[in-house]
């Protein structure tokens, strides 16, 4: 407590000043007693009668008493000793506070006549206080870095003694940290100071409880104590530690997302959340880190947020930071260095360095048809690549410089029996187990002309009857080409020949594009037989090729020409005349009619028959040889002129016929009917005799011509027979219904060689005919 002055205690000291300054006039010498405070109740001050010099017995008569304005009555007189004495207990403590000196003046009053003393009792102070900490528990906050010299006002103790008995000093129980300095302030107060001597570590020490203690000057002393308590605030002085600055991991590439890598720990000696630690990734860590890793802000714990790609990355450097939620925040440090393990997760690749080109059918062993590479994005033997083919294709890899081939033709293209290849190579890494890759690269062959066009038959026959119409087609050819596109485009054309001294050109045409011919003409079997052409088929190929066909072209008879009638010749308007006599007999020969046919085979088959007749009877026709023969004896009713309509019919279909009419005279006395014949027609017979005289020559000659030919042929077609030679016809080839002997021989020969010879034949078969007849 301060020397406050309570209003009351200022009252009194007025009042007493008061009647001081009143009575000091009137009062004579003052009496002053000392006293220690605290003294029973009776303890003796001093003798008052002695001291104011009165009897014993004025005492009670003058009533001598003790007046205190103070309001208390500490003292008393003891009327039959005249003695102060105590009345009550006196604390100068609380009457007179700090003050120095505590003096009590008191009024002594006497009547009869009234007298007025003033005495003063002087209380003096005994130790009787303890110094007194108003708290006796105090907690002191303090920041662990306060600085070393701080000092912290302690509460003073009260001690309400004075003088020596007051307050002296402050003590401080054993602190290495603290001490107590006492700070003297106006008033002789002495405030005691906490002085921090050396820094605070909360991590040492987080609580210093401290014993404040006062005391006085008194002998003994008297003292009090104070708890105090100062708690060491943290301060974020520590920051998180890892156990290591680098920690290794090691992951598989194909880990799955979630999979824990490592458990990180930092410590940090702060405590509350300047020791909390949170994790994170280093402040400048990139995307790919980020989108890859993942770390628990609490636990430390990394795992795995996206893919591994040992192939993007083979390893990562991570630098983490542990950062506590201190303020300032303090942060450690430390990397985690991850190593991804290549997993053989990639397939090879096949890589077509450049595109497959088509390749020529007649390029030579070896050609490089592309350039091929394989690849791997594994690392070490898991991106090992080795390329092969499947067998079976003329194709081979070549390789070069690492992983890469060329693709080359090992063998023969022929486009037309492969057009295009499929080749599948196989990558293959040297991994275990491997992983194989396959693909098929197209090759296409591109077609050379090497094929000539093909005649679907190396000669074509062809029968036409003649007198057809201009124009119509006659037969087609067909060839083919086994190459592609113009190699294998053709043109057909014919080939300039000469029939009988004219271009066949002129004979006949040929559609250029399909191998259809045509006739230009109408032919005349009795002038030309059959010719051949040869059809040139040509592929549009550079330098293109080409193929030769012959084309037999046989025209076949048809019975266009009617028989003629060569004996007996008609002089125009007349009648051939024959005479024969009377007198002959049955079986004689009258005439021989005699006619051929322009056409051949049984066109040209000539029968003759009599039509009509005077006499039916008389005459007769030899079917075959027209002679007119007498069936009986002439008689002499018979008329002597006969007439005879001869009919004279070939064997074609339809049938041509010719008549001849002869007149008969019937003479008597005729007896050399071969003379008289010759006689009697002479024009016709001196005109047969010279046809007849070169008839045998002819037909000599030709018999020994056709003997040769025939004997040559027969050795060829002998020679040939097995090699199937063009030299004779088959029977099958023709199915016409006008099939001769004489066409059979004729099938033999060349149609243009015979058209000559086989007219001869005719004409000397009718010449012999005449002859022998
Ligand atoms: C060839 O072409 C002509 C004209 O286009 C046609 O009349 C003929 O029938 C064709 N021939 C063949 C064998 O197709
Ligand atoms: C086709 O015939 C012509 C003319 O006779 C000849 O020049 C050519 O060489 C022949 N071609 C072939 C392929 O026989």
């Amino acid at each position: 407590m301060t020397k406050r002055i309570g209003y009351r205690n200022w009252r009194w000291l007025a009042l007493w000043w008061r009647h001081f300054i009143l009575l000091w006039s009137t009062i004579d010498g003052q009496t002053r007693y000392t006293i220690p405070e605290e003294l029973k109740q009776g303890s003796v001050v001093g003798n008052l009668a002695k001291d104011l010099g009165l009897g014993l017995s004025e005492i009670f008569d003058r009533k001598l008493r003790v007046a205190s304005e103070a309001g208390k009555q500490y003292f008393n007189v003891d009327a039959g000793k005249g003695e102060l004495v105590v009345n009550e207990r006196i604390d100068r403590d609380t009457l007179c506070r700090q003050s120095a000196s505590c003096v009590l003046p008191l009024q002594v009053v006497i009547e009869n006549p009234l007298q007025l003393h003033r005495i003063e009792v002087e209380i003096r102070d005994i130790n009787d206080n303890s110094p007194n900490f108003l708290t006796k528990d105090r907690v002191l906050k303090m920041a662990e870095l306060t600085a070393v010299g701080a000092r912290f006002p302690l509460e003073s103790a009260e001690d309400p003694d004075v003088g020596s008995n007051s307050l002296k000093s402050y003590i401080l129980s054993k602190d290495e940290c603290f001490s107590v300095k006492v700070k003297d302030i106006e008033g002789g107060r002495k405030i005691p100071e906490l002085v921090l001597e050396k820094p605070l570590d909360r991590e040492k020490k987080a609580v210093h409880e401290l014993l404040l203690t006062a005391l006085d000057g008194g002998t003994p002393a008297r003292s009090g104590t104070s708890q105090i308590t100062v708690t060491v605030l943290d301060n974020n002085d520590n920051n998180p530690v890892f156990q290591k600055a680098v920690y290794k991991v090691r992951v598989n590439e194909n880990s799955e997302k979630g999979t824990s890598l490592i458990k990180l720990e930092a410590t940090d000696s702060d405590e509350g959340v300047n020791g909390e630690i949170e994790y994170s990734f280093g402040e400048h860590t990139l995307e790919s880190v980020l989108s890859v890793f993942d770390i628990d802000a609490v636990t430390g714990e990394m795992f795995l947020r996206g893919e591994l790609d040992y192939e993007v990355a083979a390893s990562y450097r991570i630098d983490i930071t542990a950062v506590d939620k201190g303020s300032p925040e303090m942060e450690g440090h430390c990397r985690v260095q991850v190593e991804v393990i290549d997993v053989n997760d990639n397939a090879p690749e096949i890589v077509l360095t450049s595109k497959p080109s088509p390749v020529r059918e007649d390029a030579p062993s070896g050609t490089v048809v592309a350039l091929i590479s394989g690849r791997d994005l594994d690392s070490g033997n898991n991106g090992k690549v080795t390329l092969q083919l499947t067998n079976g294709h003329p194709f081979s890899l070549k390789p070069s410089f690492s992983n890469n081939y060329a693709l080359v033709t090992s063998g023969v293209l022929d486009r037309e029996s492969s057009s295009e290849y499929n080749i599948e190579i196989t990558a293959t890494d040297a991994a275990f187990p491997p992983l194989t890759t396959k693909k098929t690269i197209p090759v296409s062959v591109i077609d050379v002309n090497d094929n000539p066009p093909k005649f679907s038959q190396s000669s074509y026959n062809v029968y036409l009857k003649e007198n057809g119409l201009p124009g119509s087609m006659l037969s087609s050819v067909s060839a083919s080409d086994l190459d592609f596109g113009d190699n294998a485009k053709i043109s057909y054309s014919i080939l300039d020949f000469k029939v009988q001294d004219v271009s066949v050109s002129s004979y006949v045409y040929i559609n250029s594009d399909n191998g259809s011919i045509y006739s230009m003409h109408s032919y005349d079997y009795e002038k030309l037989k059959g010719f051949q052409i040869l059809v040139q088929a040509k592929d549009h190929g550079s330098p293109s090729l080409s193929s030769n066909a012959t084309v037999h072209v046989f025209i076949l008879d048809q019975n266009d020409n009617a028989p003629a009638v060569i004996y007996p010749s008609a002089a125009l308007g007349s009648l051939p005349h024959q005479k024969m006599p009377r007198s002959t007999k049955a079986g004689y020969l009258v005439t021989k009619v005699t006619a051929v046919d322009a056409d051949s085979g049984h066109n040209a088959w000539i029968s003759y028959r009599l039509a009509e007749a005077t006499d039916t009877s008389l005459f007769s026709v030899n079917l075959y040889t027209g002679e007119v023969r007498t069936k009986r004896a002439v008689s002499e009713q018979d008329d002597s002129s006969q007439r005879l309509l001869i009919e004279i019919q070939d064997d074609g279909e339809p049938v041509q016929s010719s008549t001849v009419t002869l007149a008969i005279l019937v003479e008597d006395g005729l007896h050399e009917p071969i003379l008289d014949l010759r006689q009697k027609v002479p024009e016709p017979s001196k005109k047969s005799g010279r046809i007849t005289l070169y008839l045998i020559l002819s037909l000599a000659s030709v018999s020994v011509l056709s003997m040769v030919t025939f004997i040559i042929l027969a050795v060829k077609c002998v020679r040939n027979s097995r090699s199937s030679g063009s030299c004779c016809m088959r029977r099958d080839d023709f199915d016409g219904d006008m099939m001769s002997q004489s066409q059979s021989f004729r099938s033999c020969l060349s149609p243009m060689s015979e058209f000559s010879d086989f007219t001869f034949v005719n004409l000397a078969a009718v010449a012999l005919r005449n002859i022998f007849c």
